[in-house]
């Protein structure tokens, strides 16, 4: 039968396997052309707020569940007793593959960055759309990225992931600061940090709230049981809630970081004029073309190793999460179909990287899928699994906060994060969480879910009736 659950060596451990997790292309690609196109620093704001008030309970409430169950996120409700809300395991091992279907194709092209940068083809950025159309180039990229997620979710939970998190980590934190301590000092870096840090609250629209939510959700890597599988390794003796608040402080600062090193890479670019930054820049290329530019002032030998840096770090941001991707299926494979773990990784992996060829065609590829899904302003298949996955992510996480406030109980949730944490019945944390999970939550999440479908997928404006209503 099933071999003895893995188990993370310790907390750091787990806090830095989560926060590799939650640390992604999330943070280094999506999150600065989110705030582009949200209007950069009221996004921000909203970002910000989101994060730590309404994601870092769902955060708490999905580790609690996996560690209570030491399930995968299917099994975990069979083994609360909740049979019939095993669905939203479901849901979420099936976001999990859908996600990790596209993931794996842009932390391919960022791979293929490095690559091509460091053996001399430094100019790649420069023909972006030729990049992303050579399917076989593309499609090895791919191959290579899968099999190294495989290779290390493989090789099990301390010995693969754990260790994996430990080494990647503080690496790509040094990278980090140092690339943002540069882009700083580059003429015009304060224009781009005015746009990136001062709020202009005109630009707070139902559609910014709704894209800062999708965006915490997708970067703290809630609403699809990462958590809850990754929780269910957690022992018995550590603190769920301070786990959580390192999770949550280490995604955001990382992200913010993120935006120091881009906007003023923007702004140094286009002179100072911040303007354009929605229109032009923002969107996927972002760091796949403005950023290689900036590399470019430096010659062809500096920049190609600054460049190479840079996207090997967003290579390691990514390998982190698309790790955490992988588990998710290969718990719910292992856990529930009995099978060996590597068995476990193969079966899911050729099913991902089937599931994800539409998305490595969609660039360019394949006329089809990179232009006939017409949806909320892009029409590539890629984008449009991405838009289905983030509105899954809410969906999921409401329904995760609901079942356990309402369904499996808080007196239950309580008891579980007591382990590790004394005392901690009475301490205000636990009133606030009771309270949230209960009632705020559910509802600001299920009015933004709604709100984002509407917007995305039918094209209605709902802040448009707002104003006519107020
Ligand atoms: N949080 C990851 C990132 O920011 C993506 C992710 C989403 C990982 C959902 C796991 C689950 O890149």
């Amino acid at each position: 039968m099933v071999a003895e659950r893995g188990k993370f060596t310790n907390k750091l451990g787990f806090i830095l396997a989560a926060a590799g997790s939650a640390v992604g292309l999330g943070n280094i690609w999506k999150f600065p052309f989110e705030v582009g196109l949200g209007g950069g620093a009221a996004f921000v704001v909203m970002y910000l707020v989101f994060c730590f008030l309404l994601c870092f309970p769902v955060m708490v409430t999905e580790i609690a569940i996996g560690r209570k169950t030491r399930k995968n996120p299917v099994g975990a409700f069979t083994s609360l007793g909740f049979k019939n809300w095993r669905f939203i395991g479901v849901f979420g091992v099936l976001a999990g593959v859908l996600i990790l279907s596209f993931y794996n194709v842009i932390a391919g092209w960022a791979f293929g960055f490095f690559f091509e940068m460091v053996t001399g083809n430094f100019s790649v950025s420069k023909h972006f759309g030729d990049f992303t159309s050579d399917l076989v180039k593309v499609g090895t990229y791919a191959v290579i990225f899968m099999s190294a997620t495989g290779f290390f979710v493989g090789r099990g939970v301390s010995g693969g992931i754990e260790k994996l998190s430990k080494i990647l980590m503080p690496t790509l934190i040094i990278m980090i600061v140092i690339i943002a301590a540069y882009t700083l000092t580059l003429p015009n870096a304060f224009e781009g940090i005015k746009f990136y840090l001062i709020p202009d609250l005109n630009e707070i629209t139902i559609n910014t709230i709704g894209g800062a939510l999708r965006q915490a959700f997708f970067s703290l890597s809630l609403g699809m049981g990462t958590l809850i599988t990754y929780g269910s390794y957690l022992s018995k003796n550590d603190n769920v809630i301070s786990s959580a608040a390192y999770i949550t402080l280490a995604d955001v600062s990382i992200a913010f970081v993120a935006g120091l090193m881009i906007f003023p890479l923007v702004a140094f670019i286009n002179q100072g004029d911040m303007s354009t930054v929605a229109s032009d820049q923002a969107g996927p290329g972002l760091i796949f073309i403005t950023m290689p530019r900036a590399f470019e002032t430096l010659g062809p030998n500096l920049g190609a190793f600054v460049g190479g840096t840079f996207f090997l770090l967003l290579s390691f941001a990514a390998l982190t999460s698309t790790v955490s991707l992988l588990e998710v299926p290969t718990a719910y494979i292992v856990d529930e179909w009995g099978v060996s773990r590597k068995k476990a990784v193969l079966i899911a992996s050729i099913i991902i990287f089937l599931v994800g060829l539409p998305s490595m065609l969609a660039n360019g590829a394949s006329d089809f899928f990179s232009n006939q899904f017409k949806i909320a302003g892009s029409s590539d298949f890629l984008s449009l699994v991405s838009k289905i996955t983030d509105s899954m992510l809410l969906l999921g996480g409401m329904c995760i906060v609901i079942f356990a406030a309402h369904i499996w109980k808080k007196e239950q949730l309580n008891e579980e994060l007591s382990n590790g944490y004394e005392g901690f019945k009475k301490k205000l944390v636990s009133k606030y969480l009771n309270f949230t999970i209960s009632y705020v939550s559910p509802i600001i999440l299920g009015i933004l879910f709604v709100i984002v479908v509407l917007s995305e997928f039918f094209g209605v404006n709902v802040y448009n009736y707002l104003s006519i209503l107020f």
